[in-house]
């Protein structure tokens, strides 16, 4: 019976959560210029808008994925896309530098968090309940699979820099979801 319990505890602590995630190559961007690993597991995630064009089809959200990364590379002169992961109003999952890479999102923040943006903008409206599930399936699947401590702090950039993001509604929203700190 214990054995029965461990043998599902384990089947769970790796698959509960996780949304569908498509990995670089599956969304054909670019391989990062350089690279700096991440301690894992981190203490924060850091949640951001994109504040630019919405997504709700996985074509459009792909197309916005290559936008942000040759914006972030190309103007902003930086290794890879600044997040970990970017989420679309399809209810995907974008991976950006990952679960295990320094991101460049959120400064003295980089290199213990987990940086999520979603595509668009959200100052008077919220993403979609797909994009929302998905962001709080992410972070479920990064405590499951140990890239995020249990015990992690949830923050909008917004209470980490000066900055507008992740928009006033979003933002609003975010300071109910579970382990959300100013
Ligand atoms: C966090 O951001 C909110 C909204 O901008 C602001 O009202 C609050 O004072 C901030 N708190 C901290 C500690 O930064
Ligand atoms: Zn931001």
């Amino acid at each position: 019976m214990l054995r029965i319990l461990a043998v599902l505890a384990a089947f769970c602590a790796v698959t509960y959560g996780c949304p569908t995630i498509l990995t670089k190559s599956q969304w054909g961007g670019r391989a990062p210029t350089c690279r700096t690993a991440m301690a894992t597991p981190v203490t924060y995630v850091v949640i951001h808008h994109t504040e630019g064009t919405s997504c709700t089809s996985q074509s459009a959200c792909i197309t916005q994925a290559k936008n942000v990364q040759n914006y972030h590379m190309n103007s902003n002169g930086w290794c890879d896309v600044g997040y970990n992961f970017l989420v679309g109003e399809d209810g995907l999952v974008y991976e950006g530098r990952g679960w295990t890479s320094v991101g460049a999102h959120a400064p003295n923040y980089n290199s213990n968090s987990i940086g999520i943006s979603v595509f668009g903008s959200f100052i008077s409206r919220n993403p979609n309940t797909a994009a929302q599930n998905a962001v709080k399936s992410l972070i479920s699947c990064g405590v499951s699979r140990g890239y995020i401590k249990s015990a992690y702090i949830l923050k909008g950039h917004r209470n980490v820099t000066a900055t507008d993001c992740p928009g006033n509604t979003f933002y609003s929203t975010i300071t109910s979801w579970p382990r959300f700190q100013y």
